[in-house]
């Protein structure tokens, strides 16, 4: 399969099954986008969307966090876990404040120097808000990489995530980066799951590789625990 009917069969079928309606998708900003990306680099969208429109709204907008402190962010993240992840939100809300004139940035060099913000929250951030052309690889597209072309390893070495990030280079389109980042995510987490992923949904059945073999299990390897 070519690499445009690869992202082609994603775009399609984001077109007719994405979850459009989920909280941070509605009178999307860049400050929205990044709040929800920040709460699910560790947190499934299930968990996330309460605690993303309670955050949103007592802190509608990046001016209203400005006058908070650490405290109030803290609270609104209690139970949400990896309480990092709010210091990295009142840090980068200074750094806006006194660097970019309290305007969230859209450069992608900027917004990798922001605290938590790493090559694919930016891409994350700049795509679904904007729809610039920047590639994501987080968890739901790592697996889905490493099934559909029978890539064996481990996620966490290196040699595996530069393979990775070459081919979700290659594969990303240039237009509607956004929809195909969204729906790359939302197959990963709807039908292409860690365990018994549902094959029969799947718009990529047909050349997926962990499919041919009938062996999604092995892919990733998993550490023994
Ligand atoms: N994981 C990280 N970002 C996500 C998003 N926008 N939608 C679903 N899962 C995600």
């Amino acid at each position: 399969m070519t690499i445009y009917v690869f992202s082609q069969l994603i775009l399609n079928w984001y077109h007719i099954n994405g979850r459009k309606n989920l909280p941070w998708k509605k009178d999307k900003t860049l400050y929205k986008v990044w709040i929800s990306e920040i709460m699910l680099q560790q947190t499934t969208v299930k968990t996330a969307i309460p605690y993303f429109k309670n955050f949103i709204s007592r802190f509608p907008n990046i001016q209203s966090l400005n006058q908070s402190k650490l405290d109030d962010i803290l609270c609104l993240w209690s139970g949400l876990g990896y309480y990092k992840r709010a210091e990295n939100i009142y840090k980068t809300v200074k750094i806006i404040k006194e660097e970019f004139q309290e305007k969230f940035p859209t450069g992608f060099s900027d917004l990798i120097k922001l605290p938590g913000i790493g090559r694919s929250t930016a891409g994350a951030i700049l795509s679904l808000s904007l729809d610039y052309f920047f590639p994501i690889l987080e968890g739901n597209v790592k697996r889905i990489l490493m099934r559909y072309y029978g890539i064996i390893g481990y996620v966490t070495e290196k040699k595996i995530e530069q393979k990775l990030w070459y081919l979700i280079e290659l594969i990303t389109p240039i237009h509607n980066t956004g929809s195909f980042n969204q729906g790359i995510m939302d197959i990963g987490a709807l039908i292409c799951t860690p365990k018994n992923p549902k094959c029969n949904l799947c718009p990529l059945i047909q050349k997926c590789i962990a499919y041919k073999e009938k062996n999604w299990i092995k892919y990733p390897l998993k550490k023994k625990k």
